[in-house]
């Protein structure tokens, strides 16, 4: 992919189920990881790859997550008017000025790739990002897509994120098998969606992180329903490598989170405060009783 990355979409459609009640009214991607939403996160390191068009896929369910980026005018006004600067700051920061924030909905959940498809209209024929931000993930340098971004353009193909899992949760994830390039990119061979663990190719799972072709959505407009009666992205990249010959799968530098789950979203937590000189000792003194 000659061009730099632009574009990246954010598949927010999803029920949240694993987050109810909370989720009967809050969004997924609006719980909090300290003291930013999921969202926030996720944008933050399109932002950092470059971005400047963000394209959220969300259903009629998900109006906070336009509202939480757009003006706050009343809330903006009062932290002014008392000179909370730094508040309004926060406030004011949640969307840089020179990046545009487009929704576009999902009217039926058919799966991700029926989610991706539907930001074929703003995305149009170029090289674009996504992030499932679910999968926060965590790095002290460049973010993860932007990792992505720079070996898709020097390397003119696609490439997906991939991380090692416990063999027996294959039948959560994309499973890729490929051929190592160097120590990070490996060329794909071949990949499956959801695989049993008896039938998986390896255990190199498919994260949150894509850096596609615009050529994706035609192909996705072809894919038949895959696993779980679903429009699988995964199926549609099957189909891209067999057309192309080559998209590569690469182990990211940074830390990731399954916020899809409590158990990833408490990890996130503490791993955040870690990352604070107040919260640390906090989380320590806490573990320590425990
Ligand atoms: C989706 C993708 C899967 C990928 C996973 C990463 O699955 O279909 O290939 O491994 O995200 O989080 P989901 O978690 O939406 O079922």
């Amino acid at each position: 992919m000659t061009k730099p990355l632009r574009k990246v979409v954010f598949p927010v459609a999803g029920l949240g189920t694993r987050f109810l009640p909370a989720t009967k009214v809050v969004a997924k991607e609006m719980l909090p990881v300290l003291d930013k939403p999921l969202i926030q996160y996720a944008v933050d390191e399109a932002v950092d790859a470059g971005a400047d068009t963000l394209v959220f896929v969300t259903n009629r369910y998900k109006h906070a997550i336009a509202d939480y980026f757009d003006k706050a005018y009343e809330l903006e006004a009062k932290l002014e008017e008392k000179g909370k600067d730094e508040l309004l700051a926060l406030v004011q920061g949640t969307l840089p000025a020179n990046v545009r924030a487009i929704f576009v909905t999902q009217p039926e959940a058919h799966g991700l790739g029926h989610a991706v498809l539907c930001a074929k209209p703003v995305v149009g024929n170029e090289p674009f990002g996504i992030i499932l931000p679910d999968d926060l993930i965590w790095n002290r340098g460049k973010g993860a897509l932007g990792q992505m971004a720079a070996l898709a353009e020097s390397e003119h193909a696609g490439v997906i994120a991939v991380e090692e899992v416990p063999h027996d949760q294959t039948d959560k994830y994309g499973i890729v098998d490929a051929e190592p390039v160097d120590q990070r990119s490996a060329r794909i061979r071949y990949m499956v969606e959801k695989p049993k663990p008896a039938d998986a190719p390896s255990n190199l799972a498919v994260v949150g992180r894509y850096v596609l072709p615009g050529r994706i959505f035609e192909l996705l407009e072809q894919t038949e329903p895959g696993a779980g009666g679903e429009i699988q992205l995964t199926d549609a990249i099957e189909a891209l490598l067999m057309e192309q010959g080559k998209v590569l799968a690469y182990r990211f530098e940074g830390t990731r989170f399954d916020c899809g789950n409590k158990a990833g979203l408490v990890r996130a937590t503490m791993h955040m405060a870690m990352q604070d000189r107040q919260l640390a000792a906090v989380v320590r003194d806490f573990a320590a009783q425990l």
